[in-house]
């Protein structure tokens, strides 16, 4: 099988016009008359780099960042993956799912990596993420991997969003190239995790809102939603389904009722809250556009994916194009995974490389 790689049109350095003058510009110091043209050229540079807002270091993320300082740091996050996922498929889902629950809170900066120390609280304990986040161990043991190799230079932040397209193509999704350069955070914030992730039993509404607030759309609403094609979900995050959706103890009506019939046999109405069920019913450890076949027949599992198909004319619409369309499909979940990635990094001189996944440098 063949693997394509989707040109994400990013805002790299290498694709912007007047930074690749300016780079032809560098690359051409002939004569002295070039001196002027360069310094108006590096005003630009910085122009454009204060400009990039929600970035606090203002520097552009790239695909070729460790090309110098650390080539083979790509090849190293995939065989560590790759021989994770070999034991746990499921790692693939999960490793997917980290890169999301990090760039939704103060930006894909690794602050969902650190444990609690001293007064910060982990994110790891946040109502999304508690019993539920996972991979933690993979990216620790990719760390220690890089550490030996090129010491304290690969972020901890960049090999979340490495695993994470990784963890898509070994599942048979697109790939992507990634731009890199994120710096790792000083910090963490909890309520920024209970705030900022929705709910699965969320409205379309409050779902868009808060993706909004990320500086993503709609469009990237129902693509990274698409994501749901692996993994798992517990009980807890969609009984209130199966028994009682509105608080009139009924179950939802946008459930099929063979579905939910199913579920409710795993799934009680108390107890069992940790137990697991497949997020997509058909082809759970594929990633393929099967996710939005089932919402068209009212089989998405978490209220917050089967609302994609009917809380709007507008989501619904593009549930129907990607259900009859994978190519679209995983070309726009290539580019609304770079623009997630594109969350206000940290970059320049701000946050550090941590030298361990789970703490800051200096505690
Ligand atoms: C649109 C809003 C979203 C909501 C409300 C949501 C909610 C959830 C919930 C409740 C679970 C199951 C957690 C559990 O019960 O333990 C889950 C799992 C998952 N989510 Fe989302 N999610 C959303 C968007 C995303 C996005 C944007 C991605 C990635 C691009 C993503 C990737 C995943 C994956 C891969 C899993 C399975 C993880 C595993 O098996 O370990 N989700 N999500
Ligand atoms: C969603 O679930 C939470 C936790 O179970 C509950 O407190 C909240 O009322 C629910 N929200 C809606 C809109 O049903
Ligand atoms: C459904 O939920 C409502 C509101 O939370 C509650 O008052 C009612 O007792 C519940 N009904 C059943 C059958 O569980």
């Amino acid at each position: 099988m063949t693997m394509q790689t989707y040109n994400t049109n990013l805002q790299s350095s290498y694709n912007n016009p007047s930074l690749q003058q300016l780079h032809q510009q560098l690359t051409n110091m002939a004569s002295t008359r070039c001196l002027f043209t360069i310094l108006l050229g590096i005003t630009t540079y910085w122009t454009l780099f204060s400009l990039s807002l929600g970035n606090p270091g203002g520097l552009f993320l790239f695909p070729q960042f460790y090309d110098h300082a650390c080539p083979q740091a790509p090849a190293i996050v995939k065989s560590i993956v790759e021989k994770a996922y070999a034991k746990d498929p499921r790692m693939a889902a999960s490793l997917l799912r980290l890169h999301f629950h990090d760039c939704f809170v103060k930006g894909c900066d690794a602050s969902v990596l650190l444990d609690t120390s001293g007064t910060m609280v982990s994110e790891k304990r946040s109502n999304p993420n508690k019993d539920s986040l996972r991979g933690f161990e993979v990216i620790d043991e990719i760390k220690y991997a890089l550490e030996n190799e090129c010491p304290q230079t690969v972020s901890c932040a960049d090999i979340v969003a490495l695993a994470a397209r990784d963890s898509t193509v070994l599942t048979g999704g697109p790939s992507w190239e990634v731009p890199l350069g994120r710096r790792d955070s000083l910090d963490a914030s909890v309520q920024g995790s209970n705030n900022n992730l929705p709910a699965p039993n969320s409205t379309l509404s409050s779902i868009i809102t808060k993706f909004k607030l990320q500086g993503l759309d709609i469009v990237d609403v129902v693509a990274l939603s698409g994501a749901h094609t692996i993994g798992d979900t517990r009980c807890v995050s969609f009984r209130q389904r199966l028994y009682n959706q509105s608080g009139n103890g009924v179950p939802d009506f946008s459930l099929n009722p063979a579905y939910a019939a199913g579920l409710r046999t795993k799934c009680p109405s108390s107890g069992g809250d940790q137990n697991l069920f497949f997020l997509d019913l058909v082809t759970p450890f594929k990633f393929d556009n099967q996710y939005f076949k089932n919402l068209l027949v009212y089989n998405g599992i978490l209220n917050s994916d089967e609302v994609l198909f009917t809380q709007s004319a507008q989501t619904m619409e593009l549930v129907k194009l990607y259900a009859e369309n994978n190519e679209l499909f995983f070309e726009q979940f290539a580019k609304s995974m770079v623009k997630m990635g594109n969350i206000s990094p940290l970059t320049g001189p701000m946050g550090e490389i941590r030298k361990n996944c789970r703490r800051v440098n200096h505690y």
